[in-house]
């Protein structure tokens, strides 16, 4: 047994002296500034759609509802004897299962109900928790109940017709609201009020609600689209990203959104310096570099290179760095490590698996370490890989745990508490996970480098439960029943 936990850890372990910072690749970079990369990745994104859709795949009311199913020895059996409700699983059970169309998505159309992101709120009274789950058609509203079930409240439709770009939709909380943003055309950024969710009588849930139940709908984009949607609580502002066209006076790069008055939300300025922003995180600055402390710092995952802004004057902010590095492939999204402490920060390629570049090169996932002490001078330090074949997307870190929704691998948890003291990353470990897709286990690597599966978690609860947004199926509530060591054989 022994021996066999070193051999796992060894084969997980990084060599983290490969990675690299480097200049952004200006023969390639055309081709990332046109929008022919991310077009090439979402056609093929749509390709793999419209595959599962004719085979009937993204009819999800073929899933049942699951009830409380322990992980044991690797496996929550969640169905007796049924490999497609058979989970692959370490430290994490599943409380429930609930698929899109009970959550609020009529049936599998001919567009489909897929899922996308996921975020929640909890109610700073009661402390009643809830979560909001953006799917093709609008946003399903549930509440988590104390047993760990979920409760089925409200969905609040999508407020444009609907076409192939409501695949994508990003929830982000700012107070007591939601910010919901999607590419589909003239969708808007909704804002929504999650206390609605308060009074709801269970015996009259689920409540549709009328597009106009929101408190405040931004409508100041140039086709209506965003890619993403990102908060600055603290600052009072939200940030859209990747607002296309690319030809707009803003570049699809972050356009400041002034929440101050949640139903009055209107733009104080964008940042169109390096294009387009795939996503971004906003963020007052504490950390060691002086020149910005009390700055207003976006981090920008901007397809070819990671892109800190001084934002402090929306209306005139600025580029600090722009640095790529070895198997940047697509830049996509990330997280720091500690907010209050600004000196390292995570972050995943969408591509580099695919592309088979880099760290990559095996289709083992890899997530990039970033030394951001010196703003304008970024290491990148190390890197981590995933114990499974597949994709890395959607990361947060919360109190040293890294949560990452790595597709058709589903959620995986990682210490990266290590990262201040090794930064190479050879000490980081999964603690944790819970493999929501098994359709690609039998795979060589135990999974598929393909966009299948989990999209994005929420695990933000103080009860701990964490709810797991999927492409497919629908929503899994999980919950971690152990929080283990690294093994540090190198350290
Ligand atoms: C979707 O699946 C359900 C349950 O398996 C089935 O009853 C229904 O006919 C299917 N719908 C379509 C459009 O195939
Ligand atoms: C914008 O900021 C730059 C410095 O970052 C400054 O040189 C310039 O004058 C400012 N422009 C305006 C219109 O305030």
């Amino acid at each position: 047994m022994r021996l066999k936990a070193i051999v796992i850890a060894v084969g997980f372990c990084a060599v983290g002296a490969q990675a690299k910072e480097k200049a952004v690749d200006m023969s390639r970079h055309a081709e990332y500034e046109s929008g022919t990369v991310m077009d090439r990745i979402m056609a093929h994104k749509f390709e793999q759609w419209k595959i599962k859709l004719a085979s009937g795949a993204l009819n999800n009311t073929q899933w049942p509802r699951l009830s409380y199913t322990k992980c044991v020895n690797g496996f929550a059996e969640a169905v007796q004897g049924d490999a497609l409700h058979t989970f692959r699983c370490k430290n994490m059970d599943l409380y429930d299962f609930i698929n899109h169309a009970t959550i609020g998505s009529p049936l599998a159309t001919e567009e489909g109900a897929t899922g996308s992101s996921i975020w929640g709120w909890t109610d700073p009274r009661s402390g009643r928790e809830f979560i909001a789950v953006g799917m093709y058609q609008g946003t399903g509203l549930a509440e988590i109940l104390p047993k760990g079930r979920l409760l089925v409240l409200g969905f609040l439709p999508a407020p444009a017709a609907l076409g192939q770009h409501a695949l994508w939709k990003e929830i982000r909380a700012y107070k007591n609201y939601m910010i919901i943003g999607s590419e589909l055309e003239d969708h808007g950024i909704q804002i929504f009020d999650m206390r609605k969710l308060l009074t709801i009588n269970p015996k009259e849930a689920p409540v549709t609600f009328s597009i106009d139940d929101v408190t405040g709908h931004f409508k100041d984009l140039p086709l209506g689209r965003t890619h993403n949607v990102v908060v600055n609580e603290e600052l009072q502002y939200a940030v859209s990203v990747g607002a296309v066209p690319r030809e707009d006076a803003c570049g699809a790069g972050l356009i400041f959104i002034d929440l101050k008055d949640p139903s009055k939300p209107t733009r104080l300025g964008c940042n169109a310096q390096d294009g387009y922003v795939h996503d971004a995180q906003c963020i007052r600055y504490r950390g060691p570099d002086k020149r910005y402390l009390g700055h207003d710092i976006c981090y920008g995952y901007n397809e070819d290179s990671l892109t800190i802004y001084d934002v402090t004057n929306k209306a005139n902010s600025s580029i600090i760095s722009r640095t790529s590095y070895d198997g940047a492939s697509y830049t996509h999204q990330g997280w720091v490590l500690d907010p209050l402490n600004q000196e390292y920060l995570l972050l995943d390629d969408e591509y580099d698996e695919r592309d088979a570049v880099g760290p990559a090169k095996d289709g083992y996932p890899v997530t990039y370490i970033w030394d951001i002490r010196d703003l304008q001078n970024l290491k990148n330090t190390g890197f981590y890989k995933a114990t499974n074949r597949g994709i890395d997307h959607n990361q947060y870190v919360i109190d040293g745990l890294s949560y990452q929704s790595s597709y058709g691998a589903g959620v995986r948890v990682y210490d990266v508490s290590s990262i201040p003291a090794d930064p190479t990353g050879t000490s980081v470990c999964e603690v944790a996970y819970f493999d929501i897709y098994p359709e690609d286990d039998a795979e060589p690597g135990g999974g598929t480098v393909e966009f299948a599966g989990s999209w994005a978690s929420y695990g933000y609860f103080k009860s701990g439960f964490i709810a797991v947004n999927t492409f497919e199926r629908g929503v899994y509530l999980v919950k971690i029943t152990k929080r283990e060591r690294c093994q540090r054989i190198y350290a």
